[in-house]
């Protein structure tokens, strides 16, 4: 079979390889498509290189049919159609609360671990979620940054009716958008790129250039005065994170998705004076998952549109290349069969 190994300094290469047995409680996976994410992009721009080890598989965003089950493992079939959540929780410890998806000695599989840019993957079985009758493998493969996107909607605790701003329309703010849309909200959605506005707006979303909009006029127009009922910051950015605390209804609440490598300011005063809260969302819990698969097997969300190309593992370099030469495009995928 083969497979993809990330070499370090922008390289991939892809060579043959024995597939691997699964031992006990493990799956072995005949993978469909892996999706890039924008972590990938990280490692293949060699700011992860402490954290893989090199030459290494990585991906993580995976859709797959199970090929040969390990001793021990029940509940699967061969051909089965799965995702994969690519936590690893097996170091958690009492301390950890039974926050498993968080724990301390998390490792994250595709990163930590190898993952699923290769034609067969061997993994845990307990991170294995069946996908649904008559879901394309293809759009499955969205689940990963789904379930993130799902994750974030149900801490943040989203009702019909409110309204909401996603700041940063990147892969996972769109996602995050459309799950906020699909419980009810009212969702503006805020970012600089021309091309991922129009992408947004194509998705039927009011999305504005903060620079060029009153963002907090935007908000107030919608909502009798009061100001947005929670804010996703989905950007990164220091200047989104500046503005959420200004766009919020008294007692609003603040989602934070992006992940921030440097501390940023935050108008503390405003918390105290509006009675604000925040949170923050990382990755996913096994409801998640389950909450992602029933969106996609219902069919209402238009993630198709999200798939801007499709990549034989082969050339998996090009795939690379090109996402890195443009940013713009949301998701590309990696056929891996
Ligand atoms: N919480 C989690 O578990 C989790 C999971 C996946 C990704 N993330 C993080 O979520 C963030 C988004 O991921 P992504 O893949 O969509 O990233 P991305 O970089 O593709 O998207 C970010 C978008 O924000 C836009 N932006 C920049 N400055 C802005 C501003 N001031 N206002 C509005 N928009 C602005 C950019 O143009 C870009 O389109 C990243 O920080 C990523 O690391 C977190
Ligand atoms: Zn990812």
């Amino acid at each position: 079979m083969k497979a993809s190994f990330y070499q370090g300094n922008k390289t991939f290469s892809v060579e043959e390889r024995d597939e691997q047995k699964p031992g006990p409680g493990e799956v072995r996976l005949k993978m469909a498509y892996c999706g890039i994410c924008g972590t990938d992009l990280h490692i293949y721009h060699g700011a992860m290189d402490a954290r893989v080890a090199m030459p290494e598989t990585i991906g993580h965003e995976a859709s797959a049919t199970v090929a040969e089950i390990g001793e021990g493992v029940s509940g699967f079939e061969i051909g089965d159609a799965v995702v994969v959540r690519p936590l690893d929780n097996r170091a958690e410890t009492e301390a950890d609360r039974g926050h498993s998806h968080i724990c301390k000695g998390l490792k994250f599989i595709g990163i930590d671990s190898p993952g699923g840019f290769q034609e067969s993957w061997t993994v845990p079985a307990f991170v294995l979620h069946k996908v649904p009758a008559g879901v394309d493998l293809k759009v499955a493969a969205l689940c990963e940054p789904l379930a993130v996107a799902c994750h974030d909607v149900r801490l943040g605790e989203v009702k019909a009716g409110e309204l909401a701003v996603v700041l940063g329309g990147g892969p996972i703010g769109l996602l995050v958008a459309l799950v906020a849309r699909a419980a009810g909200a009212n969702v503006i959605l805020a970012e600089l790129n021309a091309t991922r506005l129009d992408f947004a707006r194509s998705l039927g979303f009011e999305a504005v250039n903060p620079v060029e909009t009153d963002l907090l006029a935007l908000c107030q127009e919608q909502s009798g005065g009061s100001g947005a009922d929670i804010v996703f910051e989905v950007s990164g950015a220091k200047a989104a994170a500046a503005s959420m605390t200004d766009l919020l209804a008294i007692r609003g609440r603040i989602v934070v998705v992006a992940i921030y490598p440097q501390p940023v300011e935050i108008n503390l005063f405003q918390f105290f004076w509006k009675e604000l809260q925040m949170k923050g969302a990382r990755v996913y819990e096994p409801e998640d998952y389950e909450r992602a698969l029933a969106l996609i097997a219902e069919g209402s969300l238009p993630l198709e549109k999200l798939i801007t190309g499709t990549v034989p593992l082969a050339d998996i370099q090009s795939a690379f290349e090109g996402l890195d030469a443009a940013p713009d495009s949301i998701k590309v995928l990696i056929q891996c069969n």
